[in-house]
């Protein structure tokens, strides 16, 4: 896409930005919040209308069960990790997880990255303890910094403009690598991925197709709405529901099928394929009465989704011992393999998985080569959610593959080791 060329092309003002949004920033009376989104509202797409329209191309196959989607990456994205050795090693481990998932089961395997702009967090409580003091919880990298004092947890929309930057490298390094592997077997992409949760910033960056006039996010190519921001009535559903890109929507235990259906009404009136991807995360026992009503009613009522598990964020725990935030593996395959159960009993399809994984041998879930908790703080460097190391995320992998075959022929539900 070119550059827009007049005022009239730039940033789309839409409906969203009157419509109450949730966990934003108070930033608005910085010095430099103008500046920055004037500068963001003319800068050049960071990705293109024709690749987004390629992945959304790609979706429409998974409506026709005809391939697997691997959503995987960091929780928070760190701006100091968004050098060329850092996204190299990203890539290298969504190549890893993907061609495995691919070989597995003899399916393509779309990959997309939770990367090139996954900055911002939402957060349950607006500060958090450190000892004595208490200060504002961190939002991610594009609102304020992790480091716990209450100067740097200030939000800084200037933080906007470094998220760019950032993103800029991390996207021309996945488009090399694109293009590197396109001639690969069983494998689509990596493209582009995350919550859309920071208004300023997403409006900043949403343009009209001079060709179609359709309204494209580029910041990334698939940007999802979260558990905390999936307000029917909401400016995220608002924004997302105005784009033309693919996008997602996770779907937490507390969703009914009221709340679900109207959400695809919301974001997909049309009943577009390829278009909308629901993400339930549930936690490994809720999911068993939660989402069979939420599958029926969706599935009765035609929409087209792609279903999508992402069986870490209802299964979060605080470690005894240290209090870190933590995730069983055995938790983690048991919500997957149950989301698959329950998408074969009602004849849908399960799209696959998305994941939060590190490049870096971290020890921040327990789970095969983390024996317990106590080997937690071995290697726990997570901005934010604790991530499943490579060998996990394979070991979640190889169970979703041999999922179905094992579990039909026995009943057992996998004991926590
Ligand atoms: C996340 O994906 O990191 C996240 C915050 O998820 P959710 O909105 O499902 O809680
Ligand atoms: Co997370």
């Amino acid at each position: 896409m070119q550059p827009p060329s007049s005022t009239a092309d730039l940033a789309g003002r839409g409906s969203w930005e009157s419509m109450p949004a949730a966990q934003q920033p108070e930033w608005r009376d910085h010095a430099a919040y103008d500046k920055t989104c004037q500068r963001l509202s003319s800068a050049p797409p960071l990705v293109s209308a024709a690749e987004i329209k390629c992945l959304r191309w790609s979706l429409t196959r998974l409506i026709a069960a005809d391939a697997l989607l691997l959503q995987a990456g960091d929780c928070a994205e760190s701006f100091y990790e968004c050098t060329g050795p850092h996204i190299e090693e990203k890539l290298r481990l969504i190549d890893r997880l993907g061609d495995r998932l691919s070989d597995l089961t003899g399916q393509s395997v779309i990959r997309v990255g939770r990367m090139g702009g996954q900055f911002a967090k939402p957060r349950s409580q607006a500060v958090e303890r450190r000892g004595e003091m208490s200060v504002p919880s961190f939002r991610g990298h594009m609102v304020n910094s992790e480091i716990p004092a209450p100067a740097a947890r200030r939000a800084d929309p200037r933080r906007m403009s470094w998220a760019y930057e950032a993103s800029d490298r991390v996207q021309r390094a996945m488009r090399a690598h694109r293009q590197e592997r396109c001639h690969a077997p069983g494998a689509e992409g990596p493209w582009s991925s995350h919550e859309a949760l920071i208004i300023d910033y997403e409006t900043s960056l949403t343009r009209r197709d001079p060709d179609t006039r359709e309204l494209y996010l580029t910041s990334t190519h698939l940007p999802w709405v979260g558990e905390r921001t999936r307000h029917v009535d909401g400016a995220h559903v608002a924004l997302l529901a105005s784009v033309a890109n693919p996008i997602g929507c996770k779907i937490g235990p507390t969703a009914t099928p009221d709340d679900v259906l109207a959400l695809c009404e919301a974001l997909n009136p049309r009943r577009e394929f390829g278009r909308l991807v629901l993400i339930p995360r549930m936690g490994r026992e809720t999911i068993r009465e939660a989402l069979p009503p939420i599958v029926r009613r969706v599935a009765n009522a035609g929409h087209p989704v792609i279903w999508l598990s992402d069986p870490m964020h209802g299964n979060t725990t605080l470690s005894r011992q240290a209090g870190l935030k933590t995730r069983h593996l055995i938790d983690v395959i048991t919500e997957a393999l149950r989301f698959r159960d329950i998408l074969e009993e009602h004849r849908q399809y399960a799209a696959g998985l998305h994941i939060e994984v590190a490049a870096a041998d971290v020890t921040e879930c327990v789970g095969g080569p983390v024996k317990s908790e106590d080997d937690l703080l071995r290697h726990y460097s997570s901005l934010c959610d604790p991530r499943l190391n490579a060998d996990q995320a394979i070991e979640l992998i190889e169970a979703w593959a041999k999922g179905v075959a094992s579990r039909r022929d026995s009943d057992d539900q996998p004991e926590r080791r």
